[in-house]
């Protein structure tokens, strides 16, 4: 058994009453505009939030403060998120200056053919050392992941598939290490994600469910990134446990820091309450953990 299949979380099933109830609303909310809202209002400036991280490591070498990484999760196309959608949050991305940018998993949310809506947009993404990214639960509808994958690869967003990527910077490095969804995928690997680290260099985990993200912890890993839970997408005291766990924006674990997107896109209606949408921006720096 490889390393990480002990992280497997037991699927959320939906039955088929509930799933039909979410796309009956999701399609009279389309029918009222919910879509151009939906873009208007959480898509762009000034509901679109720039949530600024910093990470600090007390031996962080000098080729390595500063790095910086813009992170977008949970996009959800499908009803809500359509082909140009996006095009304001990737202009926004863009000129934050990302050494690298993280895709933290769902693109989509129902059919993997929606992952082609927003594909012209993130090809428009850029970043000095690339653009990377790992599957969320809903990824892998049909299990088209790898076709999906394959399509993103020729447009320059490399999706980390139990991989990762070693970034030099002089003699120093950082590794984008990103895992398959703990839920849906086939295989977990944590061992193989891990193969391109080497001593002393610094590692950046990119894990959709955050509820595998204290597997990654360890002295050389400055920062999880995870989104999953839209930062419970409608902040309501009776609709909290509506949608998985949120364990909060950023959780310490030793030099480790746990941080969870709120994300970009929606499920079941085209509104966010108390949990606005955002990019998070990642910036490393010399100091005390
Ligand atoms: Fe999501
Ligand atoms: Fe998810």
């Amino acid at each position: 058994m490889s390393l990480g299949q002990e992280l497997r979380v037991a699927p959320r099933r939906q039955s088929l009453a509930r799933r039909a109830a979410v796309r009956a609303c999701e399609a009279l909310a389309v029918a009222c505009g919910g879509r151009s809202w939906f873009r208007a209002r959480h898509l762009r400036p000034p509901g679109l939030l720039v949530r600024r991280e910093r990470v600090s490591h007390p031996s962080l070498p000098e080729a390595l403060i500063g790095f910086r990484v813009v992170q977008l999760s949970d996009l959800h196309a499908g009803p809500f998120v359509r082909a140009g959608d996006l095009r304001a949050v990737v202009e926004l991305a863009n000129a934050l200056q990302p050494d690298c940018i993280a895709i933290t998993g769902d693109l989509i949310t129902h059919r993997a053919e929606d992952a082609e809506l927003v594909r012209a947009d993130l090809a428009q993404l850029r970043a000095r050392e690339g653009v990377f990214g790992v599957f969320g639960n809903h990824d892998y509808r049909g299990r088209r992941e790898g076709e999906i994958a394959q399509r993103f690869r020729a447009d320059g967003v490399r999706f980390l598939r139990n991989e990762g990527v070693r970034i030099e910077r002089g003699d120093a490095a950082v590794c984008v290490v990103g895992v398959e969804d703990l839920e849906e995928a086939r295989e977990i690997d944590l061992e193989r994600a891990r193969a391109c680290v080497r001593p002393g260099d610094f590692e950046i985990a990119l894990c959709h469910n955050p509820r595998g993200a204290l597997a990654f912890v360890r002295p050389c890993c400055l920062a999880v990134l995870c989104g999953h839970s839209h930062g419970t997408q409608l902040d309501l005291p009776w609709l909290r446990r509506a949608g998985p766990p949120h364990p909060g924006l950023r959780v310490h674990s030793g030099s480790t820091a746990i941080l969870v997107s709120r994300g970009l896109g929606s499920i079941g209606l085209p509104l966010r309450i108390g949990a606005p949408t955002e990019l998070v921006v990642l910036e490393l720096e010399r100091g005390r953990a």
